[in-house]
C-alpha cells in the first residue's frame, strides 16, 4: 500500500473537486489516497477520498486575521494538513520553527500534518543536501507526534520544474530521512517523495527503498493525470 498524496496549491474549483471524487469512485486500488486542496473546497463530499488543507495556523483561536485554525479544519471535513511546503517556506519565511508550531497544532486538533523538507538549488550546490534533509526533520517535528505524522522530501529546485532528481539520490535522501526518524524513535514513519511526479515515473519511483508513496502537484489536477499515478503502483 503507498500513500498518494495531491496538493492541488491555489487551482481548481468545488466542481472540479467533484468531478476528481467521482472519476475517483470507480479506480482499483489499495493505496491510500488524499487530496489536499484549498481551505473553501473542504466541506465537498468525495465518497471516501480523505480531504487535508495545505496550511494551518500554529494558533487555536483568536484575533489573527486570515488565518485558519487546525480545529477549524477537522471541523470542515480535512484529515490532513500539507506544513511547511517549500511555497510557504519560501514566500510566507516559514522556518523548521514555524512548521514545528503548526505541525504540533496539528496533531493536538487530530489532523496529520504531511511534515514537508527539502534543499534548495543553493543549497544542493554547495553541498548541503543531506545537512538540510536532516535539520529539516529533526526541527520540524513536534516531540510529541501521536503515531500521527507522515513527512515528505520535497527538492525543492525540482518542484513544478518537470525535474526531478535521479533515483540514486532519492534513494540517499529517503534512507537518510528513515535514519533520522528511526533516531528519533519514529521509526515506520510514512515518507512520500514529492516534486514532478507523474504517471511516466511514479512506479519507479516509489520502487525506491524507503519511499512510501508521492505528494504531488501539477499531476493531481486532472483524473487522466492523477489516475495513472494511483494505480501504477499496488
Ligand atoms: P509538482 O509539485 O508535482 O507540481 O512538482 C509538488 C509539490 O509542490 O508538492
Amino acid at each position: 500500500m503507498k500513500f498518494i498524496a495531491g496538493n492541488w496549491k491555489m487551482n481548481g474549483s468545488i466542481a472540479a473537486l467533484r468531478n476528481m471524487a467521482a472519476a475517483l469512485r470507480d479506480i482499483d486500488t489499495q493505496n491510500k489516497v488524499v487530496l489536499c486542496v484549498p481551505y473553501t473546497m473542504l466541506g465537498v463530499e468525495t465518497n471516501g477520498v480523505s480531504l487535508g488543507a495545505q496550511d494551518v495556523s500554529a494558533h487555536d483561536h483568536g484575533a489573527y486575521t486570515g488565518e485558519v485554525s487546525a480545529n477549524m479544519l477537522k471541523d470542515a471535513g480535512a484529515e490532513y494538513v500539507i506544513v511547511g511546503h517549500s511555497e510557504r517556506r519560501q514566500y510566507h519565511g516559514e522556518t523548521n520553527d514555524t512548521v514545528r508550531a503548526k505541525a504540533a497544532a496539528a496533531i493536538a486538533a487530530g489532523l496529520t500534518p504531511i511534515i514537508c523538507v527539502g534543499e534548495t538549488m543553493d543549497e544542493k550546490q554547495a553541498g548541503k543536501t543531506m545537512a538540510i534533509i536532516e535539520s529539516g526533520v529533526r526541527e520540524s517535528i513536534p516531540g510529541d507526534t501521536n503515531g500521527k505524522i507522515v513527512i515528505a522530501y520535497e527538492p525543492r529546485w525540482a518542484i513544478g520544474a518537470g525535474l526531478t532528481p535521479t533515483s540514486t539520490e532519492i534513494a540517499e535522501a529517503h534512507t537518510l530521512i528513515a535514519k533520522t526518524l528511526e533516531s528519533m524513535g519514529l521509526g515506520g514513519t510514512p515518507v512520500l517523495y514529492g516534486a514532478s511526479v507523474k504517471g511516466g515515473n511514479a512506479a519507479e519511483i516509489m520502487s525506491i527503498p524507503h519511499v512510501d508513496g508521492v505528494l504531488v502537484g501539477g499531476a493531481s489536477l486532472k483524473p487522466d493525470d492523477f489516475i495513472p499515478i494511483i494505480t501504477s503502483v499496488k
